[in-house]
């Protein structure tokens, strides 16, 4: 891990000075990082409408300056409208974009002025069109992920391409406005390609729709997927942003309006969880592994490190030094085996790591506090700070 490839050296010194007045853990999101990350995605997708996922870090700071930036809103619940209409968004820039909503939960956003909602069911759509009226909805389509996703979103959310054409009709008739179809191509996409395939199967249900239903539909939602930088290399959103555009440019030579909903590649980059080593420990005499348990795990900040798949840049002080590294197993505080984030890939740390050493996890700005346990062995739920 060389912490050069993740921050220059006077902001580290910045995070590092700050993080040293604090007890840990807390989380410490770069709120100017944030900023960057946005402007490099509006600077990729310059005709794009940028809803961030709010589920990624609910934080009014985050919001507040996003929403300073000119973004709007993807909310999951009527919880996380409420946050987002509190940090002063109005209901036009926000999204209702989880399929999964009771008919109160509709009624309710219609009632706060969402106009916009997400579909991939017939049982859903009727009860948009009868608490929603006139609302404009998109259809969210099945992809999936494929193993090139660090964070799989494949075949929970979505229907097939004919059933999304069926809905888009329905809807019609309903008295709703189709609006368009959103896919989501799994999260931490590692391989852009998996967008072209997603297209292939938006273009179909746009061109059916019009060449059979007279139906013109505008909207892509292109959705989420863009990666953070955790411990594996990925490729510039510069870089994802070429080849979505010249998929679109070259599929769709009708006028669109492009949405992307990122959560991860925003806020992600931003955070370090900062945490302290609380023990170590060899399970043997004879077995040297050391087992490094800290006061941060599974339940209070890291739960996507459940399975291994997201794999965190970790850094301590010590690496400075370059004192010699060896793997180890890294679990969390609490009363629970699940809580180990990392025992099968190893996890290389120096050897004279101590009790009461601090570790810094790099990237972890998103899912991070959103996933954090209210108070599972009595760990409150982590605390933010903002640079
Ligand atoms: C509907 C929807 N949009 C956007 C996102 C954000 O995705 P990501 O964090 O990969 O950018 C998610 C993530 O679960 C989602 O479910």
């Amino acid at each position: 891990m060389d912490l050069n490839n993740y921050y220059a050296a006077e902001q580290w010194q910045k995070i590092q000075t700050f993080a040293e007045t604090k007890a840990s853990p807390f989380l410490l999101v770069d709120l100017d990082r944030v900023e960057f990350k946005y402007q490099e995605l509006r600077h990729g997708f310059p005709q794009a409408h940028i809803f961030y996922a709010v589920k990624a870090n609910p934080s009014c700071e985050i919001i507040n300056r996003l929403d300073k930036l000119g973004a709007c809103f993807d909310v999951a619940s009527i919880y996380e409208l409420d946050r987002v209409i509190e940090c002063g968004i109005t209901a036009e820039r926000i999204s209702f974009g989880n399929t999964i909503k009771k008919a109160t939960d509709v009624a309710y956003a219609y009632q706060k002025g969402v106009r916009l909602f997400v579909t991939d069911a017939q049982a859903d759509l009727e009860q948009i069109a009868q608490f929603a009226p006139n609302s404009r909805v998109f259809v969210r389509v099945l992809v999936e992920s494929g193993p090139t996703s660090d964070w799989p979103l494949s075949r929970k959310f979505g229907c097939d391409r004919e059933m999304a054409i069926d809905l888009m009709v329905q809807a019609k008739k309903m008295g709703l406005q189709p609006y368009g179809v959103s896919f989501h191509v799994g999260s931490q996409q590692n391989d852009v390609r998996v967008w072209k395939t997603a297209l292939d199967a938006v273009k179909h249900i746009f061109d059916t729709l019009q060449q059979q239903h007279d139906i013109q539909l505008k909207l892509i939602n292109a959705g989420g997927g863009f990666p953070a930088q955790y411990l594996a290399q990925i490729d510039s959103i510069q870089e994802y942003a070429r080849h979505i555009q010249g998929y679109l440019t070259e599929n769709f030579k009708q006028e669109i309006t492009l949405f992307l909903e990122p959560g991860r590649s925003l806020v992600g980059d931003a955070g370090v969880i900062v945490s302290e080593v609380v023990l170590i420990a060899n399970k043997s005499e004879q077995d040297q592994k050391r087992w490094i348990y800290t006061d941060v795990g599974v339940f209070n900040g890291l739960i996507e490190t459940l399975g291994e798949m997201i794999k965190y840049p970790i850094y301590t002080p010590k690496m400075q030094n370059g004192s010699p590294q060896a793997d180890v197993v890294l679990a969390g505080p609490t009363c629970d085996s699940t809580d180990i984030m990392y025992e099968k890939i190893g996890y290389p740390l120096p050897k004279d790591l101590a009790m009461g050493d601090r570790l810094y996890w790099l990237s972890t700005g998103a899912y991070t506090t959103s996933y954090a346990s209210v108070e599972f062995n009595g760990y409150p739920p982590l605390k933010t700070y903002y640079l």
